[in-house]
């Protein structure tokens, strides 16, 4: 199999390569991926020798075009994918998510290609702090930000051309991820390198506000499933029952540095800050077959530690530039 990733040089993009080519030797993979100040070349370094790394922009009609025919599938990661960001400036979220899907979309369309969308939960917009409800397939889209909004619209994108145009598309929506090769701009990884560098942790608001995480390999195992056994034109939400308070997070990251508990700074919340997401997976588990390995979130976040400890000479070029965004915002 041909395989083209977008956003390869991403997080996810970057681990989900990294499997692919370890696990998979029958498939060859090309990145589609505009490195952006998100993308690293260095997240490809182990497997540069057997990955096709094209340097540009999802919402280039004729590169898309090109590459869209030399591939048999398409699994599609691109996007600008920071909420923070996209609240102070939403429009390149706008044209990567959304008018990078469409231009993909039009070109799978032309050549007839499988086409795989990863998705974030958040364009369902949020659940109740207190309760136990959870996210289905079949749950309302309602997003709160300009990052799940572009994300939903591109969403409704890929489920219109299969629709009217009978594209081979599926759609997965996936809850809160860690792991390596993360940008140190999110949560958890924002915290890990200041507790590195003797800085304290940072909460938005009270702490409370509950994600629902997963380690990244689990996500790309399922992303593999679907992509291989999925319905076209369906999607699957992806979780793995992993609901934690922020506070706890950073109660636990604090314990794994040998800190007291409670060594963290409240700082001024996040406009419209979602308050809780909870995935129910069933139907990718029942219909797929498809199961988490990490199990143990405190193992998770502790190989996580030790990965961004081991691997400062990823991280450390960008975590002024991240820092100067965050005092702008006075976060
Ligand atoms: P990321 O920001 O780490 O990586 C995004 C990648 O896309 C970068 O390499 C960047 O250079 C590239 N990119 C951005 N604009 C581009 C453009 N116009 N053309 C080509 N490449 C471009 O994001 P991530 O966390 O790896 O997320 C990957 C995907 O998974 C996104 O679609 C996101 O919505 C989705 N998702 C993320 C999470 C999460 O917890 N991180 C959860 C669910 C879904
Ligand atoms: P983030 O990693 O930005 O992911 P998302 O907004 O997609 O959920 O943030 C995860 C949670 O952590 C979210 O509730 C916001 C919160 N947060 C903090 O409390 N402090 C921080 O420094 C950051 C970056 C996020």
């Amino acid at each position: 199999m041909r395989l083209l990733v977008t956003g390869g040089a991403g997080f996810i993009g970057a681990n989900f390569v990294q499997q692919t080519v370890r696990e998979r030797p029958d498939v060859t993979v090309t990145v589609l991926d505009a490195l952006t100040y998100a993308g690293d070349r260095a997240s490809l370094a182990p497997c540069a020798q057997d990955v096709d790394l094209v340097v540009g922009d999802v919402a280039d009609v004729d590169l898309v075009d090109s590459l869209v025919a030399g591939c048999d599938a398409v699994v599609h990661l691109a996007a600008e994918s920071h909420n923070d960001n996209s609240l102070a400036d939403p429009r390149p979220f706008l044209r990567t998510n959304v008018e990078g899907t469409f231009t993909l979309l039009e070109a799978v369309r032309r050549h007839g290609r499988r086409f795989h969308h990863v998705s974030t939960d958040e364009v369902y917009g949020d659940l109740p702090l207190e309760g136990s409800t959870r996210f289905t397939e079949s749950t309302p889209y309602n997003p709160s930000s300009p990052y799940s909004s572009t994300k939903a619209a591109s969403d409704m994108l890929v489920r219109a051309w299969c629709r009217s145009y009978g594209v081979e598309a599926t759609l997965s929506n996936c809850s809160n991820n860690y792991g390596p090769y993360q940008h140190v701009e999110k949560f958890i990884p924002r915290q890990i390198s200041n507790l590195i560098d003797g800085v304290r942790p940072k909460l938005y608001g009270t702490g409370a506000n509950v994600r629902d995480w997963i380690h990244v390999e689990d996500h790309n195992r399922a992303v593999w499933a679907i992509l291989e056994r999925g319905r076209a034109g369906r999607t699957y939400l992806i979780g793995a029952d992993g609901e934690h308070t922020n506070r706890e997070v950073v109660e636990a990251l604090l314990e794994i540095f040998g800190h007291p508990r409670d060594a963290y700074d409240l700082v001024p919340d996040r406009p419209g800050h979602d308050l809780r997401y909870a995935i129910d997976s069933s139907l990718l588990r029942e219909e797929l077959g498809w199961e988490p390995t990490y199990r143990d979130f405190a193992a998770g976040l502790e190989a996580t530690v030790r990965w961004y400890q081991d691997n400062e000479r990823w991280w450390r070029p960008h975590k002024d530039r991240t820092e100067q965004r965050y005092r702008a915002l006075g976060r």
